[in-house]
């Protein structure tokens, strides 16, 4: 069954069946597409298809229903807002013409061509290439894009002026973290800038540090809380050395990812940062934003005297400080009558759901414990977000 099936008007009436049914379960709704005069392989391959359309909504929204995906396709696609921003961005830098290295199924790519800039679109895997294309002409941009089935490596840049390259992070058995698996390889991705100067990778949030060029920005961005990924911007492009986005309000830290935060005792708030706050290495400018200090030089709590409103972290007040032990912790649940326990970490090796078991708790009460260190010592902190 083939994506160029599903393309024709066969294929558009039987994803259109498939889109009702498909929450009904694999076998009633593959009879109800065969009752309705669909060959069986016809309507297997609108019913994979229309599973991903409803797997894509969480990224692309309501559009996802007229996409095309592949489940890896899918997997490793950015999510709409982070492509948007990303493609804004680009635009507002002047970039005109942009070369998506390893496009996947496009979402990059739209994205830019939604922003106004011309997309040379390339991936090396035929099928993903295809999808790509049918997702710029579904959506109306094949005036802006073209997409070309190729190695990455051989691509002539000549004609662009700006250069995305995403590589693919995993392999056919799982992610990949080292970025020399990489696909396109870290050595091609990371001389892109050499040759385009308006150079940006998106990476693995994971990323390490050490790998980011002098003179490169650093962003890191999350959705909801979640770092969904990296991002080195180079040459021009460049603004600042570190920077954390978070979606989607948008709002931004920067710094210079270098500065360690003052340190001082547990105080009456802990303040929880976002995780491209962490990531960025900008924890020491966003204590400044809340007169805040570490408990512990190495791990990312910061605590206050006061409660600020801050759209970088979340804020608990913290009720109890124990030294670390399964018995006092416990014994301490026990005496305020707590039966639901969220338990958070940051450095820490237990395993919070053992942890949580090993409370035997039965009250009716809720509450949250952090297990962290306080100057290199093992502690439980009961805390109540605000
Ligand atoms: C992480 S995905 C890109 C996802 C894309 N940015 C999106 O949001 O839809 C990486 C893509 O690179 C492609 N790829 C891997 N090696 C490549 C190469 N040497 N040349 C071109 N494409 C390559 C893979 O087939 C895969 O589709």
């Amino acid at each position: 069954m083939t994506l160029a099936q599903l393309r024709t008007p066969a294929g558009a009436a039987a994803l259109e069946r498939a889109a009702v049914v498909v929450g009904a379960g694999p076998l009633v709704a593959a009879q109800s597409l065969r009752a309705a005069g669909f060959a069986p392989d016809l309507a297997a391959a609108a019913l994979t298809q229309a599973g991903l359309r409803a797997a894509a909504v969480g990224k692309f929204g309501a559009e996802a229903g007229s996409m095309f995906f592949t489940r890896p396709g899918l997997e490793q696609a950015t999510r709409r807002a982070v492509a948007n921003r990303r493609a804004a961005r680009l635009a507002n830098s002047g970039v005109r013409v942009i070369a998506d290295l390893g496009c996947g199924i496009g979402a990059d790519a739209l994205a830019f061509a939604r922003a106004g800039i011309r997309v040379l679109a390339v991936d090396a895997d035929p099928l993903t290439a295809a999808v790509a294309s049918a997702n710029v002409a579904v959506l109306g941009l094949d005036s802006l894009v073209s997409v070309v089935c190729a190695d990455a490596t051989t691509v002539d840049l000549s004609t662009v002026d700006g250069v995305f390259c995403d590589p693919a992070r995993r392999t056919g058995s799982g992610r990949v973290f080292d970025p020399k698996a990489y696909s396109p390889p870290w050595d091609f991705v990371s001389a892109l800038s050499t040759r385009v100067p308006r150079t940006v990778l998106k990476l693995a949030p994971g990323i390490d540090h050490a790998l980011i060029p002098a003179g490169a920005e650093a962003e890191w961005v999350s959705v909801d809380g979640d770092v969904v990924e990296a991002c080195f911007w180079y040459g021009p492009l460049a603004s600042v050395p570190r920077r954390a986005t978070l979606l989607p309000s948008g709002v931004l830290l920067t710094g210079s990812g270098r500065s360690g935060a003052p340190v001082g005792p547990v105080r009456r708030y802990l303040y929880e940062p976002d995780g491209a706050v962490i990531r960025a290495h900008l924890v020491a400018e966003f204590a400044s934003t809340v007169d805040g200090t570490l408990a512990d030089p190495d791990i990312a709590y910061v605590y206050a005297d006061s409660v600020v409103a801050t759209p970088y972290a979340r804020c608990y007040e913290v009720r109890e400080v124990l030294p670390f032990s399964v018995k006092r912790v416990r014994a301490a649940l026990r005496e305020r009558g707590i039966g639901t326990l969220t338990v958070k970490k940051r450095g820490s090796a237990l395993d919070p759901e053992a942890f949580r078991r090993a409370m035997r708790l039965s009250g009716t009460g809720t509450a949250t414990v952090v297990l962290t260190r306080v100057a290199g010592a093992p502690t439980a902190l009961i805390v109540d977000p605000l």
